[in-house]
């Protein structure tokens, strides 16, 4: 792989796009890469990923201008089905993805953000759907995913104008969880970067999550994502299924029993993930 990093620490794996001199601008080959990453993610190990970007500067700062410059309608629609293939990959994969994201998320970044379960960016983070200033519209999912996330109104402001947002009034609107900052001591001198921070959060949300049932994790996304596209009479019976697919397991006998014993301790690190 080129341009793409996977790291795994036990139970959590650190997808990285490392395309620095391009903030890490997303080619075909980066998809491609991207695609063939998240197909070899070992499903029985790893339950939980981070999403990050090479450097300080830049998590994406979006589709690669410079490819898309040249090419044709029917290019173009390709080029859209490429990026929202992989997007929706990420989106539905199994495990929950942490975007952690440090610097730029512009236009594809921004939309490959939006297709992480969970957004933390740094202090320095800077979000926007520029499209419109360059002839296009979002093409990667930002049209659907920003206004899900933020609001039909709010997403229309950012898309129509094509105004960059920071960090603090991306957190304002919603569309990030969290914002980190570096550490300075009181002499003024930084001594943990908001990157080295972020990903020390990053890590520490994704192994809260790793020590949780795997199963119901695994479930409790698929619930939320699917029962977010029906209406509610036909959400409750998504959950439902789901609810009802996570008893019989290791991790319910596990995690009810604990509790009853009063075992605590126990908790559900030993419960491996069952891949039925
Ligand atoms: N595509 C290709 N190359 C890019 C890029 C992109 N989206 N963004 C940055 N780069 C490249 C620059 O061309 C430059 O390369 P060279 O050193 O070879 O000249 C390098 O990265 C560094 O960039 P800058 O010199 O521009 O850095 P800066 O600090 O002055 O500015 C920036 C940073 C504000 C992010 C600026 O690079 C920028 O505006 N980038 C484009 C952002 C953008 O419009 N993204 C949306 C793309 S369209 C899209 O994503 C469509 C879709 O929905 C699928």
């Amino acid at each position: 792989m080129e341009y793409i990093l996977y790291e795994q620490k036990g139970s959590i794996a650190t997808i990285t796009i490392n395309r620095e001199k391009a903030l890490n601008a997303l080619n075909s080959q980066v998809l491609d890469e991207l695609n063939a990453t998240l197909d070899n993610v070992n499903l029985d190990e790893v339950r939980c990923l981070i999403l990050t970007g090479a450097g300080e500067k830049s998590f994406v700062a979006g589709a690669d201008i410079g490819e898309m410059s040249t090419l044709t309608k029917a290019e173009g629609e390709a080029f859209g089905k490429k990026g929202n293939d992989v997007f929706r990959k990420l989106e539905t994969f199994p495990i929950p993805v942490i975007a952690a994201v440090n610097g730029f998320a512009l236009g594809g970044g921004c939309e490959i953000a939006m297709s992480c379960d969970i957004r933390i960016c740094s202090e320095n983070a800077m979000f926007g759907q520029p499209e419109v200033g360059l002839g296009i519209t979002p093409g990667f999912g930002g049209t659907q995913r920003l206004a899900r996330l933020v609001g039909a109104g709010m997403a229309k402001q950012l898309i129509y104008t094509a105004r960059n947002i920071k960090a603090p009034e991306a957190y304002r609107i919603g569309l990030v969880n969290d914002v980190i900052a570096a550490t300075v001591d009181e002499a003024g001198n930084v001594t943990a970067s908001a990157k080295d921070n972020l990903i020390a959060a990053a890590e520490k949300m994704a192994t809260t999550i790793a020590q949780n049932a795997p199963i119901a994790v695994r479930n409790c996304k698929k619930a939320i994502n699917e029962g977010l596209q029906v209406d509610m009479d036909k959400a409750i019976v998504i959950e439902e299924k789901l609810f009802g697919d996570c008893f019989e397991t290791e991790d319910q006998k596990a995690g009810m029993g604990n509790f009853l014993e009063k075992d605590k301790e126990k908790k559900l690190k030993v419960v491996p993930f069952q891949n039925k």
